[in-house]
């Protein structure tokens, strides 16, 4: 039971079509991907991609505001390459059909929270959706790619699958053992390299803009294979998630308050007035962590937004989807305010990965938001991530190609088919369910916009015992996509929180009350978590 690619592509959003669209014609590629195709962050987002067009703006803007934002930790080669090269990739998506919104014959441009001009290019409010689409329409052109739906990778095959010891320089990728959700069974798709490209891990907390497909597989997967794993710490809280009683996450994108939206609380007052120079488009940490104050303070369960001001007729052309949501659940933007709360929207963190896409475990590669390339920092600069994917499927593009002939004649291990003897169904499924809710709930009190040493240690040892707990059912039980996440989101957990603790520090999206203020001399750098090959 193995498939047998030149390589294999995990995740079907941004960062792993852009990557497949450039290596399909050096050989055989598949890509899986957990649920349908179009289940992706990327399919969700609204705001865009920040990039340089304005003439009143500048290369070393977009730098300082990125650097700025990322409080120190961001690397600024890596900052300085991507914003030079935005504007080609815009070009480059326009060329493959996302129907980027103009006016007046060019790229209207939006603005959002941290940014000093305007330079969100968007399609409508809905620019994720245009872009999976036309990525997909491009793929189906391609000859040899094979797209599985519903298969989730379970774990990296690496030299420990094959009974060998690590070598001294760490582990190598020989592919991913792969569950098929539809048939019941776990695959090995051998590989001789493959492309990490799994999303975020939003789905960790309780309250999420995420899709329920970001529970952080990526950083698992990697981190139990043996790969350094960076500033899982820093979880950007999106200010403006709709407060309503739906299980569905909605977001209102920042950029209504580019346009001008304004934040009250519920007694009328505009809150962000007198709290930063930059009112409802100051950094996002900022304006997150104000409304955790005020709701904590009022005891009320959601903010306002309001853009009422702005008109109906504005309103329905720049944000369709919003204006559709709204009025779907009996709120009307054109003539009341929004409901919102703080929800996580975004992991700063992840597998690290250098300029040439490549992470610390040989022949894996990782782009997006489960990378960790240096670009974000401490905090991320909105609409800088679609960016960042885009830039890092290019670049690892371009060392594949580089390197091709050399990764095609690597030598391959004989590996093992999966073994499940020794499991049945202890049909204790409820506790799999309860576990979950614990540990987002955990998360989401414990270890969430405002932090302590107590909360984060209580948050440890009650996630440890859970995960210690999934570990044991995980062996004991047949696979399925619950076990597989619950088991993902134990491992990430426990790791954010260890991240957390170890920064004793205040920084960018991590804010902790008995380290109020940043330390440049202890903590200007990065948190590094890494397992000691397979031995955990
Ligand atoms: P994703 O698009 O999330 O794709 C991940 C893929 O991996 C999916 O196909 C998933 O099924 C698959 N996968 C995961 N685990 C497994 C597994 N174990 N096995 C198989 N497949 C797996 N950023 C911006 O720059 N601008 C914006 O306007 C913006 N708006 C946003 C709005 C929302 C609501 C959200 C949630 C995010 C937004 N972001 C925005 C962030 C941005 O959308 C994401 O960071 C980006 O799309 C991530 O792309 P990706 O390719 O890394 O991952
Ligand atoms: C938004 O549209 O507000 C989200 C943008 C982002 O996450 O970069």
């Amino acid at each position: 039971m193995s498939k047998e690619y030149d390589i294999l592509i995990i995740g079907s959003g941004i960062a792993g079509l852009m990557y497949a669209l450039k290596v399909s014609r050096l050989g055989k590629v598949a890509i899986i991907t957990k649920k349908n195709r179009m289940d992706t962050s990327t399919n969700y987002a609204q705001g865009g991609i920040a990039s340089v067009f304005s003439k009143t703006d500048s290369f070393e803007n977009h730098i300082q505001d990125t650097l700025r934002v990322g409080c120190g930790l961001s690397n600024p080669t890596v900052v300085k390459k991507a914003v030079e090269s935005g504007p080609k990739f815009i070009k480059e998506l326009a060329a493959l059909g996302v129907d980027f919104t103009h006016r007046r014959g060019i790229f209207d441009l939006g603005r959002e929270g941290g940014h000093s001009h305007k330079r969100v290019v968007h399609s409508a409010d809905h620019t994720g959706r245009n872009i999976e689409s036309a990525l997909l329409t491009a793929l189906a052109r391609r000859k040899n790619i094979d797209l599985y739906e519903n298969h989730t990778a379970i774990d990296i095959i690496t030299q420990y699958h094959a009974g060998r010891d690590i070598p001294r320089s760490g582990p190598s990728c020989f592919g991913m053992y792969v569950y098929d959700n539809r048939h019941d069974k776990v695959e090995i798709f051998s590989a001789r390299l493959t492309m990490l490209a799994t999303g975020g891990a939003g789905y960790v907390y309780q309250h999420t803009t995420n899709p329920d497909i970001a529970t952080g597989d990526g950083v698992a997967m990697a981190y139990r294979a043996g790969a350094k794993i960076a500033n899982l710490e820093f979880v950007q809280f999106h200010p403006t998630r709709l407060y309503s009683s739906e299980e569905e996450p909605f977001l209102i994108t920042e950029a209504v308050r580019g346009e001008g939206g304004r934040l009250i609380s519920t007694d009328g007052s505009r809150f962000m007035e007198g709290r930063h120079e930059m009112k409802e488009l100051a950094p996002r940490d900022v304006v997150a962590r104000a409304i955790d104050m005020i709701l904590k303070q009022t005891g009320d369960e959601h903010v306002y937004l309001d853009i009422s001001h702005r008109g109906r007729g504005f309103i329905e052309e720049r944000f369709p989807t919003i204006m559709n949501k709204c009025l779907s659940i009996g709120i009307d933007p054109a003539v009341e305010p929004i409901p919102v709360v703080p929800a996580a929207h975004y992991f700063c963190g992840g597998v690290m990965a250098n300029l040439t896409g490549n992470t610390s475990i040989k022949y894996l590669l990782a782009a997006g938001e489960v990378s960790c390339t240096g670009m974000h920092g401490a905090n991320r600069l909105a609409s800088n991530s679609l960016l960042e994917a885009v830039v890092y499927a290019d670049y690892a593009s371009k060392w594949t190609i580089k390197n091709f002939r050399h990764i095609k004649k690597r030598r391959m291990l004989s590996i093992p088919n999966w073994d499940e003897s020794g499991v049945f169904d202890h049909k204790e499924w409820v506790v799999v369910s309860h576990d979950l809710q614990t540990i987002r709930s955990l998360m989401w009190n414990y270890v969430g916009i405002v932090r302590s040493n107590t909360r984060l240690k209580n948050a440890l040892d009650r996630c440890n015992l859970v995960r210690r707990h999934i570990k044991k059912f995980y062996r004991q039980n047949p696979v399925t996509t619950e076990v597989l996440r619950l088991r993902n989101i134990a491992d990430v957990a426990v790791m954010l929180i260890r991240s957390a603790l170890e920064r004793r520090e205040s920084r960018g999206l991590h804010y902790n009350l008995d380290y109020p203020k940043a330390d440049n001399k202890k903590f200007r750098r990065n948190t590094v978590i890494q397992k000691h090959f397979n031995k955990d």
